[in-house]
């Protein structure tokens, strides 16, 4: 069966099991709880939340957490894994199946979570760029952003610049013998615009051995830390630091990632 999705995220539920089989580190959400310090009862936003990896960590030290995602099988899947928390925490979760860019962020958190690379998930600068104003607007005065993606500056890097199919997630079995196997194959990019175009193609096989295709064409931008600069402080941001890595490195040109830690004043 031939099958086109908008995500490739939410074509099955084994894909969200997978997720969290795959994606489990800790070292980013240490960083953001050390940033947030002593400070109580914070209301925080996480858009691209997931299957809350980072938001669930962050609820089970007492904030409030807001989350909004475009995988129904994911927010289900953090839904079930709320009830791991106590439940004076788990009142305090709050997420919604909506696309991040096309809907309202509400107002007044003291810090909103743009982690993990979530710009990937843009297809262009322009909404990348959108995606900061959002969260200055739903911000209170005062409040914080983080923003961490992988570090890269200038046109493309020849790492993307490959028209050959290699492999990408979701590729595994999930607990129930469900496979998938994904691949994702560059079909056109722009050095210096630093676009490019992927097929990804996904086959599943259930158990009982029967076989569905998913395909889907997406674009990315990968953002520079350039780019993000530029845009925080025209949005009003006041830039408090960046970084190279989640240890606090102080960014550098060398650094593995470039992280913003940034304030609305
Ligand atoms: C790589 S996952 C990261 C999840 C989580 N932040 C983490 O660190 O584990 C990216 C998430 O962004 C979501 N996503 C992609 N585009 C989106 C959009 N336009 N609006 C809302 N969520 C989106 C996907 O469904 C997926 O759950």
């Amino acid at each position: 069966m031939q099958n086109t999705s908008n995500s490739i995220y939410d074509f099955h539920p084994a894909v969200a099991e997978l997720y969290d089989d795959l994606f489990f580190q800790r070292d980013d959400v240490d960083f953001i709880l050390k940033l947030i310090g002593e400070r109580r009862n914070w209301h925080i936003l996480e858009p691209f939340c997931g299957t809350g990896r980072i938001l669930l960590q962050l609820a089970a030290k007492g904030h409030f957490l807001y989350g909004i995602d475009n995988a129904s099988n994911f927010l289900q899947r953090l839904q079930c894994k709320s009830y791991l928390l106590a439940s004076q925490y788990r009142k305090n979760v709050d997420i919604r199946f909506a696309d991040a860019l096309h809907t309202s962020w509400s107002n007044d958190f003291h810090l909103i979570v743009l982690a993990a690379n979530c710009f990937y998930e843009l297809p262009t600068p322009e909404a990348q760029e959108l995606c900061i104003r959002k969260a200055y607007n739903a911000l209170r005065s005062g409040g914080f952003v983080f923003i961490d993606n992988d570090h890269m500056e200038g046109s493309l890097s020849e790492s993307w610049q490959n028209y050959n199919a290699c492999e990408a997630f979701p590729t595994g079995f999930s607990r129930d013998g469900t496979e998938m196997k994904s691949t994702r194959q560059a079909i056109w990019f722009d050095v210096s615009r630093r676009l490019i175009k992927f097929q990804r193609q996904t086959f599943l096989t259930e158990p009982d051995g029967s076989i569905q295709e998913f395909s889907l064409i997406q674009q990315k931008h990968p953002v520079s830390k350039l780019e993000v600069e530029h845009w925080l402080i025209n949005s009003g941001f006041s830039i408090l630091r960046v970084f190279g890595d989640y240890q606090a490195t102080i960014y550098n040109k060398n650094s593995p990632r470039a992280v913003f830690w940034a304030q609305k004043i």
